[in-house]
């Protein structure tokens, strides 16, 4: 049978998210990311159109690269001014029963103990729906407004990550015992103290004695992102992530990720099945092919070059500002992402002027990117995820709410009519939703599931 397609919908608590320029549409709400309303529209919104999640984006930083100066993100509203992801999510889940939440959280610069706690609440407060993407930060301006000289270096950051979520794994999973809280009123006990544990954890970047201070929430680890796709990157994702934002803009590219990813998640001993694959997407679609293409063309129109630029060069670390038009772009490692670093200098040489045509035109073959009639952008969508072997797409807006309300309205239909794309939510945690009935908790396999204290004790 042909594989559903899920959709995740790709926001940040910000103006100008990734598409810059556009929020001087005169139907763009983006600047109304202050008021609770517009979280809870956009959550409505998403529930009717049986989107999978929310995906909020971060960053802990400005985008102070290009020219360097932070002048253009300021601006521009290029990611700041930018809002707490997390804040948000209670007041959408309120008005929401199945829509799941998944925000971003650096790994890097704060540490893990009361980031632990705040996801158990949220996976409580959203009867478990929540997932974390975690990332490391490629900004330098995060480092220094964490008391740090510098950026930490590329793999220090990841490896930093790994004994992180070790810290998190071992806070959720193996402090409190299923049976810990027992709310015997007759007794006056809440919870029994012999089955809550201390994690006594010791190691290179991190001493956390514990107990968790959170009682098990309904999955207990939130469903896990990732989103970068360096070699160590990948290597974080087939370790820890149940979820991965593939970037690359061409089947092969994303093929080769997803196969690579999933190819070491098998060589750990996990299901590569329970790594599910969302690359981004941005959709145009119109009634017509004619009113599609005028979208596109407003679009364009209003995209913003310089605050394209401004954000290439802080997720990167090439600012185009410095290059003469006729010289090369040409890879080297930086400390930012390696994944933006790679994009415009694998293949093909470039030169500066024509990277920059690249990065300011809409659907520039960095990410994958469709304009047409529902049928046109059904084909497309299913040639995607039969050929790459993804689950479903992490969807870019460009006009808040417009994109996502003409993919519901228009697309979803389609999709439906094809037999790809649900009708109605499954019950049940997020987790469930991604691996399938009873499955609300870390699978056997996954590196998270060993400090499960039952796991512990069959192992002792
Ligand atoms: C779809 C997508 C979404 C991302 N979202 C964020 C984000 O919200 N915050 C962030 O700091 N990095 C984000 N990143 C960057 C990655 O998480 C990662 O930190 C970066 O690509 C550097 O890692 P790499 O060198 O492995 O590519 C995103 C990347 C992709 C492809």
């Amino acid at each position: 049978m042909a594989k559903e397609i899920r959709l995740n919908a790709f926001e940040m608590n910000c103006v100008g998210h990734g598409t810059h320029g556009l929020w001087v549409h005169p139907e763009n709400t983006r600047h109304r990311y202050t008021e609770l309303a517009y979280w809870i529209e956009l959550a409505r919104l998403l529930e009717r159109g049986l989107f999978d999640a929310l995906f909020i984006a971060d960053v802990i930083g400005t985008y102070d690269v290009y020219k360097g100066s932070r002048d253009t993100a300021v601006r521009e509203a290029l990611q700041i001014p930018n809002n707490d992801p997390f804040l948000v999510v209670p007041a959408m889940a309120a008005v929401t029963e199945h829509l799941a939440f998944a925000c971003t959280f650096s790994t890097t610069y704060e540490p893990p103990f009361p980031h632990a706690r705040r996801m158990s609440t949220l996976d409580h407060l959203t009867n478990g729906r929540v997932g974390w993407n975690v990332v490391t930060s490629y900004l330098p301006n995060a480092a220094a407004n964490f008391g740090l000289d510098g950026m930490v270096k590329h793999d220090e950051r990841y490896a930093i990550a790994d004994e992180f979520m070790e810290v998190c794994y071992k806070l959720w999973e193996g402090s409190w015992e299923d049976e810990a809280v027992v709310r015997d009123r007759e007794r006056g006990v809440y919870a029994d103290p012999a089955k809550v544990h201390e994690i006594a954890h010791v190691g290179k970047y991190f001493r956390v004695l514990g107990p968790h201070l959170s009682e098990p929430s309904p999955q207990r680890t939130p469903v896990i992102y990732q989103a970068g796709t360096s070699a160590r990157g990948r290597e974080f994702a087939a370790r820890h992530a149940e979820a991965v934002f593939v970037g690359g803009g061409n089947v092969e590219g994303v093929r080769e990720s997803i196969a690579d990813i999933r190819r070491q998640a098998a060589a750990l001993g996990r299901d590569p099945q329970h790594v599910k694959m969302f690359p981004s997407c941005q959709i145009i679609v119109g009634r017509t092919r004619a009113e599609a293409d005028a979208k596109r063309a407003e679009i364009q129109r209003l995209l913003s070059v310089e605050g394209m630029l401004a954000h290439y060069a802080g997720s990167s670390g090439f600012d185009l500002s410095r290059y003469q038009p006729e010289e090369y772009l040409e890879y080297r490692d930086t400390d930012h992402g390696q994944t933006s670093a790679r994009r415009y200098t694998q293949g093909k040489r470039r030169t500066a002027r024509e990277v920059i045509e690249a990065i300011g035109k809409l659907g520039d073959g960095t990410l994958f990117f469709t304009c047409g009639t529902p049928e046109e952008v059904a084909d497309t969508l299913e040639r995607w995820i039969d050929e790459t072997g993804a689950d479903g797409f992490n969807l870019s807006q460009h006009l808040t709410p417009r994109t996502f309300a003409d993919v519901i309205d228009l697309l979803v239909p389609e999709l439906q009519r094809r037999g790809r794309y649900r009708t109605s939510y499954p019950p049940g945690p997020y987790r469930e939703r991604l691996l399938g009935p009873g499955q609300a908790r870390l699978p056997t396999g996954h590196p998270g599931a060993v400090y499960r204290r039952a796991a512990a004790v069959a192992v002792a």
